[in-house]
């Protein structure tokens, strides 16, 4: 059975652990799909992790809809989540409909997601209405990195009040979910609380009703950043770098291909 919003709710009152994570490309969300989970967010982080930009900021709608598309084709059961790449939405809600419409339209993507609490919640509520679901992005929001200066943790002590009110405006706009990025584990707890919605934290500790990782944080294969909250579960990019030399040595040495690989 495919993963839908209302699985979501329902694992949430079930205190049933969602597992999210990003990916962009077919062969990556047939594995993470294979492999149980239950969302797969075609990030915009795929600007810095996939196209090797230094931020989220340059990301197009073009390059949104290509990886979608093509995670689209490899997943089964997860649900899909298009991230609305910056100045797609902030731009007005006609903008808002058309892009996130052409999301769904264009990919067979299940939803969309958005950064912003408070100051969203009108293109939230326009895009369900249009019958788009969409998941909120408080906390951290890697888009507005300029306003911010850069990417420290949000909601300590003098943010903490606005980023409970980001969370109910968000869940009052109707987004089916939210995510949780970059703040203390006991905000996070307290906000898990409040709202009846899944939260799904990245750095905002155990609380939350689910998790998500990006892809090549989580297997080792990104290294220009290191966040304290991405736990690497394994170390590809070392083990793809060897295997990558080996496949070198032998076309140097006329070792490959051998017998076993010819006509
Ligand atoms: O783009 C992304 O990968 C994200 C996650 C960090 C939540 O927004």
């Amino acid at each position: 059975m495919k993963v839908t919003t209302k699985t979501l709710q329902d694992m949430k009152i079930r205190s049933e652990k969602i597992s999210m994570i990003t990916a962009y490309d077919f062969t990556s969300a047939v594995i993470v799909d294979s492999a149980g989970i239950d969302v797969i967010l075609v990030g915009d982080s795929l600007g810095m992790v996939v196209l090797g930009y230094d931020s989220t900021i340059p990301v197009t709608m073009d390059e949104m809809i290509h990886h979608t598309k093509a995670a689209v084709r490899g997943r089964k059961r997860a649900m899909v989540i298009f991230d609305m790449p910056f100045l797609s939405y902030q731009t007005g809600l006609k903008d808002a409909v058309l892009n996130a419409g052409r999301a769904l339209k264009e990919t067979g993507c299940d939803a969309v997601k958005l950064e912003g609490g408070v100051e969203q919640k009108e293109t939230i509520k326009t895009l369900v209405a249009a019958g788009i679901p969409v998941c909120g992005h408080i906390g951290l929001q890697p888009q507005s990195v300029n306003v911010y200066g850069g990417y420290r943790l949000r909601g300590k002590a003098d943010e903490k009040k606005r980023l409970i009110e980001d969370a109910k405006a968000v869940e009052e706009a109707g987004a089916f979910a939210v995510v949780l990025e970059k703040i203390p584990a006991e905000l996070a707890k307290e906000i898990t609380g409040v709202v009846s919605i899944p939260t799904i934290g990245i750095g905002a500790g155990p609380e939350c009703d689910g998790q998500v990782l990006v892809f090549h944080d989580l297997l080792g294969m990104f290294d220009k950043f290191k966040p304290k909250f991405a736990k690497r579960y394994g170390e590809l990019g070392k083990e793809m770098k060897e295997a990558i030399s080996s496949y070198v040595e032998e076309v140097k040495k006329g070792i490959f291909p051998d017998k076993e690989h010819s006509y």
